[in-house]
């Protein structure tokens, strides 16, 4: 599977805009980029569902070049409409683990308006936490509505709709390999 590609599912064509092999490679770099700052304690926060295939790459990643740390997840949910996320965000489950005094990277799958992880740090800065950092696969700067950015970044990416690599359109999608664009 090559950028460009087509393919044809349930009815949907998807473009592929970053295949396995780009994602590895890029995956790899931000996994040195966050080992080269060297937290201690570490905890990694996976915000669901969006990042579990990201995270899961990042963390195996991050064990080859020498990372400890503690993984929990986070399940959030913004209301409003499948393709866009409103001002409302309501926390369907949250971390088990203790935030403070400890160096803490909250990991999503995209940053869109902002509004969900912008929540999501507000919250665990108010716990305690010594420092929040943001690792985000796919920023589209297009429609932020925060003025938030990500400290790790995987792909600056076009304001399109993209599914795959953990990221759906209405629940389906999410198992494909690759980063890819939905035409129709
Ligand atoms: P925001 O930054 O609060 O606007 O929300 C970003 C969230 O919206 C992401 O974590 C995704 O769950 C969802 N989202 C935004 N754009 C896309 C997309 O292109 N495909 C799939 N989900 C998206
Ligand atoms: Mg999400």
């Amino acid at each position: 599977m090559n950028s460009g590609d087509i393919c044809k599912l349930d009815g949907h064509v998807i473009r592929v805009l970053y295949n396995e092999q780009q994602i590895a490679d890029r995956v790899r770099v931000l996994a040195q980029e966050i080992a080269a700052r060297d937290f201690e304690k570490l905890l990694v926060v996976s915000i669901l569902k969006g990042s579990f295939i990201f995270a899961a790459d990042l963390l195996r990643s991050l064990y080859k070049y020498g990372v400890r740390l503690e993984m929990d997840f986070m399940m959030l949910a913004s209301y409003g409409s499948n393709l866009e996320s409103s001002g409302q965000i309501q926390i369907l489950r949250d971390i088990e683990s203790s935030v403070r005094d400890r160096p803490v990277i909250l990991v999503d799958d995209i940053l869109e308006s902002g509004r969900t992880i912008a929540f999501a740090k507000d919250l665990i800065v108010a716990r305690g936490a010594a420092e929040v950092s943001l690792c985000v696969f796919l920023d589209k700067p297009g429609k932020r509505a925060v003025n938030i950015n990500a400290d790790f970044l995987g792909f600056n990416t076009p304001d399109l709709f993209v599914v795959g690599y953990g990221m759906d359109m209405s629940h389906s999608f999410r198992e494909l390999p690759y980063v890819g664009v939905v035409e129709t």
